[in-house]
């Protein structure tokens, strides 16, 4: 009677955890693929720690090098693009590095920067 009861108490404690790690890893995996497919903000951020936070910082306030405070940048979107298109003085152009849709993506992450 002892034995068996125990032996439950194996078996079903052995289910929970298979139960369970189950569980976590279809949940994993389903939000992995939404952030995937929701794509263009993700992309913006790994772009913008890549290339952009050496000198404004992943919080866009660093300063390093001279580079223009994000946060309480007020420049309009077409202005964030051209920026990063042309350069301007000590910030080199993005042009040859990232495409229009890359530099879209990038531009709007930089304006999520701000307060
Ligand atoms: C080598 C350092 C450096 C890097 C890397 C850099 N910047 Fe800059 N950035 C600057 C400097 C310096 C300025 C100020 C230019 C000026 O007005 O003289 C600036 C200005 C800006 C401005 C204008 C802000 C305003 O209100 O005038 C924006 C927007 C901007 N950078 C976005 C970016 C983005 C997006 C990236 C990444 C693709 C990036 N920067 C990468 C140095 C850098």
């Amino acid at each position: 009677m002892k034995k068996s009861v125990s032996i439950f108490i194996v078996f079903s404690l052995t289910v929970f955890f298979c139960f369970s790690c189950g569980t976590d890893v279809t949940k994993k995996t389903s939000i992995d693929s939404t952030s995937h497919q929701a794509g263009v903000p993700d992309e913006g951020k790994v772009l913008y720690s890549e290339k952009c936070s050496l000198c404004h910082g992943e919080n866009g306030d660093l300063g390093s090098m001279g580079a223009a405070n994000l946060v309480t940048s007020k420049i309009n979107s077409a202005a964030v693009l051209a920026i990063m298109r042309d350069g301007k003085n000590g910030m080199r152009s993005f042009a040859s590095d990232l495409n229009v849709e890359q530099l879209n993506a990038v531009a709007k992450y930089a304006e999520l920067l701000r307060r």
